[in-house]
């Protein structure tokens, strides 16, 4: 393979750290999974329009593809390459009384951990019989839980398309990935191996073996930030005595995007900000402010729908989980009450 040629609009950290320099010291280079350089970059190159656009097979290419993943990790989570990572998941720490009691503005909060199982490569270097092994395990350690965790888990395969279109729709299941996860090999052998768990109340769910092999949620309606952690706390703990995860004393939870290193931990609210909305870079200048990530309320790469916005924390790798939540909890205090200043 030659160095990629990227269009001259390219913004993408790929297009900015792949250096000619950088492609020729690792060109040729292969993990213990066979997983290359021109593999991690494939969506990136494929997808121009990538924020990252690059993907780890396993844990090895995050040391083997130092030199390129380094700089991105450090630009998207203000993490240094000596810095080192510490995990916090203890919910006496977090402070966070429900910032809006009155329910007039969250609409839902969201937390979930990316998680994959310690011994496997990831999604995209992943073989077909490993990624069904995965489910197997994960999904016979998760039919084991008890109490509020207890429930089932559904295959995709062989999941009629109304069901899957309205657990979509109520956003308790992911959808077959876009370009970005096509391009990076995050969509071969689909839908065998996918698949959702959710307890009773379906308020604790796991997606099996999406962009990541474990995408464990705890969500709930309202505000209550603070239930919705640990209620994730106890779940993932609950998993970890089942299935071990894969983990990296310098990089903490390993995943196949680099944005999701560390904690692998992004906590969401659906909030209703229809007139501060409408002042738009103030409301972006208060996200920036509180390392808050602005999206649409149907996923990853969609728009706002009636002033209803998912708001959540940006950062993920050199932060603890409750420093993560924190985060969260400020900006969405002041975001609250700018909505009420506004109206
Ligand atoms: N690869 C995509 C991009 O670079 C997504 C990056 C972050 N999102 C994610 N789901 N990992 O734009």
């Amino acid at each position: 393979m030659d160095y990629p040629t990227f269009p001259a609009d390219c913004r993408s950290m790929l297009c900015r750290f792949l250096t000619p320099e950088v492609f020729d010291a690792l060109r040729g280079v292969q993990t213990s999974n066979g997983f290359t350089l021109e593999q991690a970059i494939r969506s990136g190159v494929e997808n121009p329009d990538s924020s990252i656009g690059v993907y780890a097979g396993d844990g090895e290419s995050y040391i083997l593809y130092a030199a390129l993943f380094d700089p991105i990790i450090e630009a998207y989570h203000g993490f240094h390459p000596s810095d080192t990572h510490r995990s916090d998941l203890d919910p006496g720490r977090l402070n966070a009384p429900n910032p809006d009691p009155e329910g007039e503005f969250i609409l839902s909060t969201r937390i979930r951990v990316g998680r994959n199982v310690a011994g496997f490569p990831l999604g995209p270097a992943i073989t077909r019989e490993q990624r069904d092994e995965i489910e197997t395990r994960v999904a016979a350690g998760l039919e084991t839980l008890t109490d509020d965790l207890a429930g089932r888990y559904y295959p995709l395969t062989g999941m009629s398309p109304e069901t899957q279109r309205a657990l979509i729709e109520d956003h308790f299941l992911f959808k077959e990935g876009d370009r970005f996860l096509e391009s990076a090999g995050l969509n071969r052998d689909w839908p065998s191996g996918r698949g959702l768990y959710h307890n009773h109340d379906k308020t604790f769910l796991v997606w099996v073996n999406e962009e990541d092999q474990m995408r464990i949620i705890s969500m709930q309606p309202g505000g209550d930030i603070a239930a919705v952690f640990r209620r994730l706390v106890r779940a993932v703990r609950a998993i970890e005595s089942r299935v071990p995860f894969a983990r990296s004393a310098h990089l903490g939870y390993l995943t196949s995007c680099p944005t999701n290193l560390g904690t692998a931990m992004r906590a969401s609210v659906h909030i209703a900000l229809p007139k501060l909305a409408e002042d738009y870079e103030r409301f972006e200048a208060i996200c920036a402010k509180h390392h808050l990530q602005i999206r649409g309320i149907h996923g990853e790469h969609s728009e706002s729908v009636g002033g209803v916005y998912d708001i959540s924390n940006r950062r993920r790798l050199g932060v603890t989980e409750v420093e993560a939540a924190q985060e969260m909890v400020e900006g969405v205090v002041e975001l609250i009450a700018e909505e009420k200043h506004l109206r």
